[in-house]
């Protein structure tokens, strides 16, 4: 792993490089491409939106509201991962990757660069809202330190960030 400014390089399970960075407004189009280009059976709780329109308006409203982390390789977005402040401390995350980028270690890596980036902004918690289905986000969330605190109908989970170490 490479550190640079903020800039990782990344070399998959299965050899790809990939870079992983912050994400800002200049990435809308490129994040629309990728979501335009996700696969709606892997969508989750209505999201991704599917129709163009409801695509822009969606990542719009994420890259104004909140903070992203995404993955790049062979020259595209392939993961996007974001936190929505909720004003009480505490986000709310959420996290794709397309998948022919699936289970080569992604999500994983996506998801502890966005925990640092939360906890580095002071935020007290991070919560999520997953289909109880969807067992493979589940493993990673657990992996990462997420706890089930409702599951009435869909998962919520919760990481509190305040005992956590940076490393
Ligand atoms: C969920 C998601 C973000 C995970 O990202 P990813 O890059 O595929 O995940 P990774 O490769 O980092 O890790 C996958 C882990 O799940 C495990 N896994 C794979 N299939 C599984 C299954 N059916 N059941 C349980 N665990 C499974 C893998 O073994 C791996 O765990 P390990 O490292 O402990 O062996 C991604 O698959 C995705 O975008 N899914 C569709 C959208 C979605 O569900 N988003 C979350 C909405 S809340």
């Amino acid at each position: 792993m490479i550190a640079l400014n903020h800039i990782l390089k990344f070399i998959t399970k299965d050899g790809k490089e990939v870079i992983i960075r912050p994400a800002g407004k200049e990435d809308k189009d490129r994040l629309v491409e990728m979501y335009l280009n996700f696969n709606p059976e892997d969508r989750c709780l209505g999201l991704p939106p599917i129709s163009k329109p409801a695509i822009e308006a969606w990542v719009e409203f994420i890259l104004e509201s909140g903070f992203s982390i995404v993955a790049e390789c062979d020259g595209k977005i392939v993961g996007h991962v974001a936190v929505i402040p909720a004003g009480d401390g505490t986000g709310e995350l959420c996290i794709f990757i397309l998948r022919e980028y699936q289970n080569r270690g992604i999500g994983q890596k996506l998801m502890e660069e966005i925990i640092k980036m939360s906890m580095e902004r002071g935020m007290r918690g991070i919560f999520l809202t997953t289909s109880r289905c969807n067992v493979r986000a589940i493993h990673v969330f657990k992996k990462m330190g997420f706890r089930v605190v409702d599951s009435c109908y869909d998962y919520e989970m919760y990481l509190p960030l305040k005992e956590k170490k940076i490393c």
